[in-house]
């Protein structure tokens, strides 16, 4: 029996950060309201030359050294993002290309802000089936090219990044206590298309678009959903959230991290909060928060690890992850 061990982890963000005084000399807003509604500090923003596979392969190059394994032994990369350098090719052959890579399988995959939930439940399944050996599973997105600069109720909560895991597939007993991905819950609901939209698109006004969000919907929306798929992982595994190391969640807004965590028992000192810094990077935003709760000694291998995310969609997750 297969299980999906993490080799590794690695990020990347843009070198510029942007703070909310920045955006206040810019939009209708303050360093206090968007602090208060979101917990969000600042976030960086991709310059020109900084594209998502730009970021991807940086975010790549670190996981793989993290993990200590030639790139040329990756048979499958998984890119999660709704932001692609172009409509194809896709930015997952790009990373492959980036990386010198000229075996195996690449494509994308688009769950926006859910998509990394999406990317390592779909990496499992390859790696567990025996169809790849070892995948690399990278979350990367410039959101900042999405927005409407001059709508305040959007354009202070996103921000730019990647991330990446090395994923590999290694024997297990099928037990909670084996390392690896232990479980994942998929879920989606095409009604909620016109609460978080891009209004644009090849087959619509052949123009890339600009992100729409009606914040207080996605937001009555979120709680619910994410706890529902977080206990059924509990319940899958047989674990509770006592026994929970660390809480992962996809990094939109501190209130409904906070209000998640509480509704399941979860103790705020596990919950790896990366917001403030980054803003909400989509599918970025949680392998970036990974990346930094390992870098600073807080992750460590053994550990029980939930992930969770929702976004457009609604597209939403959880997988829990032995580290
Ligand atoms: N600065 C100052 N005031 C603002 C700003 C701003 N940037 N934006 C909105 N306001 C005003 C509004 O106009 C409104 O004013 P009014 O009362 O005079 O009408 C007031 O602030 C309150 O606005 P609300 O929308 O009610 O504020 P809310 O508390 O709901 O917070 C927020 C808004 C932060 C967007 C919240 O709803 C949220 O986080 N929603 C969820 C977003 C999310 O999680 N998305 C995840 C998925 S993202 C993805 O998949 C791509």
């Amino acid at each position: 029996r297969l299980r999906s061990v993490v080799r590794g982890c690695g990020s990347y963000l843009p070198r510029t950060t942007v703070t909310n005084d920045d955006l206040a000399a810019r939009v209708d807003t303050s360093d206090d309201w968007i602090i208060q509604r979101t917990g969000i500090r600042q976030r960086h923003i991709a310059e020109a030359d900084e594209t998502t596979s730009v970021l991807g392969i940086k975010a790549a190059e670190n996981a793989l050294r993290d993990a200590d394994i030639d790139p040329a032994t990756i048979d499958l990369v998984i890119c999660a993002t709704s932001t692609p350098d172009h409509t194809f090719p896709s930015t997952a052959t790009q990373i492959q290309a980036g990386l010198g890579i000229q075996s195996g399988a690449a494509f994308d995959l688009q769950a926006v802000c859910a998509g990394f939930v999406y990317a390592v439940a779909t990496a499992d399944k390859f790696l567990t089936t025996g169809a790849a050996s070892r995948a690399l599973v990278v979350g990367a997105e410039t959101f900042s090219r999405l927005l409407d600069w001059e709508d305040r109720t959007t354009c202070v909560l996103f921000g730019d990044g990647a991330g990446a895991l090395v994923l590999e597939a290694q024997p297990g007993e099928g037990r909670a206590s084996d390392r690896g991905v232990l479980t994942s819950q998929l879920r989606s609901d095409g009604r909620h298309r016109e609460k978080l939209y891009v209004d644009g698109g090849p087959g619509s006004t052949g123009t890339t678009g600009k992100l729409r969000m009606v914040g207080k919907e996605v937001f009555r929306f979120a709680v619910g959903s994410v706890t529902d798929v977080i206990a059924q992982a509990f319940e899958a595994t047989g674990t509770t959230a006592d026994e929970l190391d660390w809480f992962v969640p996809h990094q939109a807004n501190r209130r409904i991290i906070e209000a998640s965590a509480d509704k399941l028992g979860i103790a705020r000192e596990k919950v790896v909060l990366t917001v403030d810094r980054h803003g909400n990077t989509s599918a970025a935003s949680i392998p970036l928060a990974l990346d930094a709760a390992c870098r600073d000694g807080r992750i460590k291998r053994g550990d029980l690890v939930m992930i969770e995310a929702i976004g457009g969609g609604f597209t939403w997750g959880s997988a829990l992850i032995r580290w």
